[in-house]
């Protein structure tokens, strides 16, 4: 590594950047940057200009550019981008440079389905619980993971070192657990219920509603 990218990292590390505010449209692209670096860098590619990742994704490379402006550049005259170092990068800026652990209420379709998609541990989200309040389901094993009764949750989270809870169950029974998840200090509610939590501003929500995709979709079919 040159100076160059070694001034990039120091600006960064030094706080410089980082307490400027990142719009949240710039966050939400970073994921899609960080999934094309990673299959460039599986395909052995070692750099890339803004031109050929502009191509690739189909974004603008001034938008690429602005982009990583935000957080110091990142590229080089002449050189573009190394492809390795900006997967680091953003997976450091993303936070996916540490691990965390997740628990899930709610052990019905969606809770299963999440609980059995491998990629979430190898991007460092480690499910370590799963709790629902059906006894029938209290014992069932999903990836190796025994479903436990929803009152083992405060216990559970303060023993296991819980970052984020994971909500897939109704909305009618959201809003109290998200209150018994504060209780419990969780860092991060990942919430699937069709609800809005009103929780302290120290706990991060994202909210996730797959039919808003859909709406989004059903926009393109109808303005074909
Ligand atoms: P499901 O009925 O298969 O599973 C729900 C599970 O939650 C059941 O096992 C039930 O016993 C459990 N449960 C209910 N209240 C609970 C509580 N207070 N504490 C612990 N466990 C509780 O439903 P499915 O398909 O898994 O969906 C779960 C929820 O997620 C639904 O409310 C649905 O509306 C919502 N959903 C949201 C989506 C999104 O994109 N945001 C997509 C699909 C579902």
């Amino acid at each position: 590594m040159n100076g160059a990218w070694l001034k990039v990292v120091d600006i960064w590390r030094l706080g410089i950047v980082d307490d400027k505010n990142i719009s949240q449209a710039v966050v939400a692209r970073l994921p899609r940057y960080y999934r094309y670096l990673g299959d460039l860098k599986d395909s052995g590619i070692e750099r890339i200009s803004s031109q050929d990742l502009s191509k690739l994704m189909k974004v603008t490379a001034s938008q690429i550019r602005q982009d990583f402006n935000n957080f110091g550049g990142f590229g080089q005259q002449g050189y573009g981008y190394n492809v390795e170092y900006l997967y680091n990068e953003i997976a450091k800026i993303l936070g996916l440079d540490k691990s965390y652990n997740l628990i899930i209420v709610g052990a019905g379709n969606l809770g299963q389905a999440l609980a059995n998609y491998m990629n979430f541990k190898r991007r460092g989200f480690i499910v370590k619980g799963i709790f629902d309040k059906n006894p029938v389901l209290y014992g069932k094993e999903l990836r190796g993971i025994a479903v436990q009764p929803v009152e083992n949750i405060e216990r559970f989270v303060s023993e296991n070192d819980i970052d984020i809870a994971v909500l897939t169950i109704p909305k009618e029974g959201a809003v109290k657990t998200a209150e018994l998840l504060v209780k419990c200090d969780i860092r991060a509610i990942w919430n699937f219920a069709h609800v809005d939590l009103n929780v302290p501003e120290r706990i991060v929500v994202e909210n996730v509603h797959l039919s808003d995709s859909l709406m989004k979709l059903s926009y393109g079919i109808a303005n074909q």
